[in-house]
């Protein structure tokens, strides 16, 4: 599904489409599981979201991925949107990493809390209602980056994953588990960003990390700037 706004309304427009997809689970379901991008684009959407009128006790919000810094860094996904979202409703809500915690200790206790809270569907993956997906001007999403290994993971959930270019580590989901979701739905804002889109349907072979879940079964919708 394609949605598509000016640039200018970008914020209001997304905020309500997802609000209108977290009402329709939220009328089937006593329980959903949704995760949630970091960047920076969603924020001013996540801080829309917080004032609809929805039933939050009953959301869990999972991290998609996160550097892994302090949650009281700057750079922390979850910092970020716990500052814009979280704090302000009363759903669950899962950092990915914490205080104290190596990476590889981070890694399994979000296996874990994986498999505790989210019921598994095909291949004995976690079944996420929805995931909220960013994408950079490289074409990764997640931290699912170009070159790097978590692109190859086939059977966990959650893995780590060093980012040479950028010079960070970072804990994120894999394929199998994005992919096995109920539906992805992608922030794509600007004209970079626009063009890799137009490409990615195109293409039968791409570069592009994300090109991998255009290719699969799994139910993207994209909400695009058109301007
Ligand atoms: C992150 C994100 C990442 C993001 C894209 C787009 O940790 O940076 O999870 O995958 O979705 O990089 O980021 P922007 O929305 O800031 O362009």
């Amino acid at each position: 599904m394609l949605y598509e706004t000016d640039e200018s309304s970008f914020d209001v427009f997304a905020a309500g489409i997802l609000k209108e997809k977290l009402e329709v689970l939220q009328n089937t379901n006593t329980k959903i599981n949704i995760g949630l991008s970091g960047g920076r684009t969603p924020l001013p959407i996540y801080n829309l979201l917080k004032d609809f009128d929805l039933k939050w006790e009953l959301f869990n919000f999972f991290m998609v991925d996160e550097r892994f810094v302090s949650v009281k860094s700057d750079q922390s996904n979850y910092k970020n949107i716990y500052d814009s979202f979280f704090k302000h409703i009363p759903s669950n809500n899962y950092p990915m990493v914490k205080e104290g915690y190596q990476i590889d200790t981070a890694v399994e206790a979000y296996i874990k809390a994986l498999k505790t809270h989210i019921p598994t569907r095909n291949h004995n993956q976690p079944f996420f209602d929805l995931i909220l997906l960013g994408m950079g001007e490289d074409g990764h999403t997640a931290s699912l980056f170009s070159g790097t290994e978590a692109l190859n993971e086939n059977t966990q959930s959650v893995v780590k994953n060093y980012v040479p270019k950028l010079n960070s580590h970072r804990i994120t989901l894999t394929f199998p588990v994005i992919k096995n979701s109920g539906e992805a739905i992608v922030l794509i804002k600007g004209e970079k960003k626009r063009k890799i889109v137009e490409e990615l349907y195109t293409l039968e072979e791409s570069i592009y990390p994300i090109h991998k879940l255009v290719k699969s079964d799994l139910k993207m919708s994209w909400i695009i700037s058109k301007n």
